[in-house]
Order: C-alpha cells, then sequence, then structure tokens
C-alpha cells in the first residue's frame, strides 16, 4: 500500500457497480487473513518440506509434477505481484514509478548473485525463447560460419538457428540425440568431432525437456574457448533447479525463465552475456527504458516494462535461497529417481530417461505400455489429482513428469500406484 491511497480506500474505490467482487482479495489471501498468519518455513525431513509446500497456494491434494513446463509462484512471490501492480493502477504517476528503476536494477543484482556473476552481465528478458533469439539474432554470422546445435533443443534454440541459417546463409550442423543417454563423454566427443575452423558458436540444452538428458556443461563451454568458439547454454530446465553458477561453467551465453524452475511470476526470464562477449553481439531491440549498468545500458532498452513482475521474480529468487538451493536441487532429484524406480518396476513401461542420478535430475519420460498417453494424462489428472504433460508423436512419446521441490514422495507413488492401476484396468 502506497502511503497516499489506505487499503480503506482502495476498498470503497471499487466497491461500486459490482467491481468489488472483480477486484476482492485473492483465495490465498483470504486464506491466510483467516488463519491470522503467513505460513512459515520450518521444521526438518518432511515436515520441512511440508512447511515448503505450504507456501503454496495449490491445494493439498493436487499434485501437480509438470515443473518443466510452468511452476506456480508462492505465496510471497504472489504477494508482491498484486502490491506492486496495485500500486501502479492505484498511482500511475511518473513519480510513484520512478522508484521502480531502482527495483529493475535489485531483480539485476539478485540474478546475478544466484548465477554467481556480475549485474553488468545480466539481461533481463521476457523469457527463454526471447533469450535464446536475442543470441541467433544478435550475432554477426553469414555464409561460411558454422554453428552446432543438438538436436533436442527447444524449437527457440533450434528452428530458431535453422530459419535465421536460411536468411543469413551461415550453415547449422546439428548433433543427433541418442536414447538412452549414452553418457558425458559420448556428447563431448560429438561436439568435438563437430567443431571446425569455421564454427563460430555451440549450443546445447542444459537439462533436455523431451526426457531430462542433463548436459555436460562445464566441460562444453571449456571445449568451446579452447576453440576460440562461443556456447549458448539454454538453461530453461537448469535455472531454477540446479544450483547453477555460472562463474565456474563459464558459457558465453545463459538463459532461463521466471516462471519455470525459479517459481516465480510469468513473463520474465534472464539472458546471461558473459563479459568477454559483450563485443560479439548486436542488441535486436532499440527503443527506450534501457538498464542501468554493463550490457543492459546498451541491450536492455526493451521500452515499457512490468516492473512488478520483476520485483516479484526477485522475490522468488530470495524464496528459494532460503529455502536453500542445494536442498531444493536434492530434493527434486529425490522425487524424480524416486518415480523413475516406481515406474520401472511396472510391466511394460518404457522409461526413456535414463536411471543414472548422474545423466538425469527431475524430468522423467515415459512411454505407459500400449495405454493412449492422451487419455491417461487426463484420467490422471480427473481421477487421481495428478499434472502430467503430454509427449505427441513418434519420438520418445508418452508421459513426462517433472517433480520440484513443493511436490511429495506421496504424489510420487500416487502417480506410479495410478499408472499401474490404469494398465491393468485400462483408462
Ligand atoms: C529447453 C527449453 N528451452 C526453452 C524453452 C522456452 O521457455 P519459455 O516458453 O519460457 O520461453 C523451454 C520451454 O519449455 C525449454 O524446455
Amino acid at each position: 500500500m502506497s502511503a497516499s491511497v489506505s487499503r480503506r480506500d482502495f476498498g470503497r474505490l471499487f466497491a461500486v457497480g459490482g467491481s468489488a467482487a472483480l477486484f476482492a482479495d485473492p483465495v490465498w489471501a483470504r486464506e491466510n487473513a483467516q488463519a491470522g498468519q503467513t505460513p512459515t518455513i520450518s521444521g526438518t525431513g518432511e515436515a520441512f518440506w511440508k512447511s515448503v509446500r505450504a507456501q503454496f497456494v495449490m491445494p493439498a491434494d493436487l499434485g501437480v509434477l509438470n515443473a518443466a513446463n510452468l511452476c506456480p509462484a508462492s505465496r510471497p512471490v504472489l504477494e508482491a505481484l498484486k502490491r506492486e501492480s496495485d500500486s501502479v493502477d492505484r498511482d500511475p504517476s511518473g513519480q510513484n514509478r520512478a522508484r521502480l528503476t531502482g527495483e529493475k536494477e535489485s531483480l539485476r543484482k539478485a540474478l546475478a548473485s544466484f548465477l554467481r556473476v556480475t549485474p553488468e552481465e545480466i539481461v533481463i528478458t521476457r523469457n527463454t525463447s526471447e533469450a535464446n533469439n536475442f543470441v541467433s539474432s544478435g550475432l554477426d554470422l553469414k555464409a561460411g560460419d558454422e554453428v552446432i546445435v543438438f538436436h533436442d533443443n527447444h524449437p527457440s534454440n533450434l528452428t530458431a538457428w535453422n530459419e535465421k541459417a536460411r536468411r543469413f546463409g551461415f550453415t547449422v550442423i546439428e548433433i543427433p540425440q541418442v536414447n538412452p543417454h549414452p553418457g558425458m563423454e559420448h556428447y563431448i566427443n560429438a561436439y568435438k568431432k563437430a567443431i571446425t575452423s569455421k564454427t563460430r558458436i555451440l549450443t546445447f540444452t542444459h537439462l533436455s525437456s523431451s526426457v531430462g538428458d542433463l548436459f555436460p556443461a562445464k566441460e562444453l563451454c571449456a571445449l568451446a574457448r579452447e576453440h576460440g568458439v562461443m556456447s549458448l547454454v539454454d538453461g530453461a530446465q537448469s535455472f531454477g533447479l540446479l544450483d547453477v553458477n555460472l562463474a565456474d561453467i563459464s558459457p558465453d551465453f545463459y538463459t532461463g525463465s521466471a516462471h519455470k524452475w525459479p517459481c516465480g511470476a510469468r513473463e520474465c526470464g534472464v539472458l546471461y552475456i558473459n563479459a568477454r562477449a559483450h563485443k560479439n553481439i548486436w542488441p535486436s531491440i532499440y527503443s527506450a527504458y534501457p538498464g542501468a549498468v554493463g550490457i543492459s545500458r546498451t541491450f536492455e532498452s526493451f521500452g515499457q516494462r512490468d516492473e512488478a513482475t520483476m520485483i516479484a521474480f526477485r522475490e522468488a529468487l530470495e524464496f528459494q535461497t532460503k529455502v536453500g538451493r542445494a536442498a531444493i536441487e536434492k530434493r527434486s532429484r529425490e522425487l524424480a529417481n524416486q518415480l523413475i524406480a516406481g515406474l520401472s518396476k511396472l510391466p511394460d513401461v518404457k522409461v526413456w530417461t535414463s536411471p543414472n542420478p548422474a545423466l538425469n535430475a527431475a524430468v522423467v519420460s515415459f512411454q505407459p505400455g500400449s495405454l493412449n498417453p492422451q487419455r491417461l494424462g487426463q484420467a490422471l489428472y480427473e481421477k487421481d489429482k495428478i499434472g502430467t504433460a503430454g509427449r505427441g508423436g513418434q519420438d520418445r512419446g508418452g508421459l513426462r513428469a517433472s517433480p520440484h521441490f513443493y511436490n511429495s514422495p506421496e504424489e510420487v507413488d500416487r502417480l506410479v500406484g495410478a499408472v499401474a492401476k490404469y494398465l491393468k484396468n485400462g483408462v
């Protein structure tokens, strides 16, 4: 609440013509008020994780294991989003918004600290798709240049390169995906063999969204540096899940989204541009309101932004830091390995994800025998209150489940039990 408009005034403002219901406090805010307190994180073991779950507004009986697609925001994030959005709508003056410039820089600092790099290397984007495309559009690539990509990349890091190759004349070399994960050495060797004197950049997905194959990010970025080649790590599935240390991995570019594993507000993201690569990349957008430091001064003139979302994103990073980043990674990976172990025991289920914990991380895909994956996914949601994602097509089709730190061993067991039931009785 800004000092100039009290909560009561705000309520009165909208209590006309039935608008009050439209602007009423959301359910979670009422729940907090009724409980007379905001739940806090405390305890140890499962009690600790229960208290973490209580920070999310998902109903207790709904187990959504779909973090690779979209994560819910926690209560502190939702509160920040609502507070800051309301503030701008109550008082959209330049004076009220002026303070928000500082908030954007504060998010930049938080992102830098979270990824263990400097604020001068951080660009605040809308999402990973945009960040990946800023790289493929922003480099001076021409006929004769080569770009090495992993075939199992997301379209924003695969189709994007192929389309820009058609436009600018450079060549894309694709590294085929192998299932099951053939081991880190396989991909290191595949990239090594593909590098030529024409290679300008190599790119891969830190953790694949298809089946959760983990990539040797540090080794591939080192390989790129040894050959004077740039590297782009698509971190959509590692940012906010793994305890990522970019100072150690040292890519030229790394990208991520707030609305996936960091559990931030929707439609915000990050593009890390290593200081050594600043000279190599052109901005794709020229507009107003640049960032205040480093590359953001020239690269981040994106026009009007939603600072409420940025403040909420910072809150999400703080929330994860409070829970413990190493603990979050450990918990999500344990749940995924529990799921792999459970599914592997079911007859006819083909698990596409490697059972080797050194090669996987919290994204699990499987073919549920001869069951129709779409119908199974629907039954799991409607009858068992479990959210998964369908993987259509011939390429390692089936269902994907991606547990995060707000999920529980019970939800994983419920999923395995329900799949077993449908395998036996049909959907
Ligand atoms: C590996 C990977 N890269 C990029 C993206 C795109 O993320 P966004 O939709 O947040 O831009 C995704 C989304 O699932 C992804 O899995």
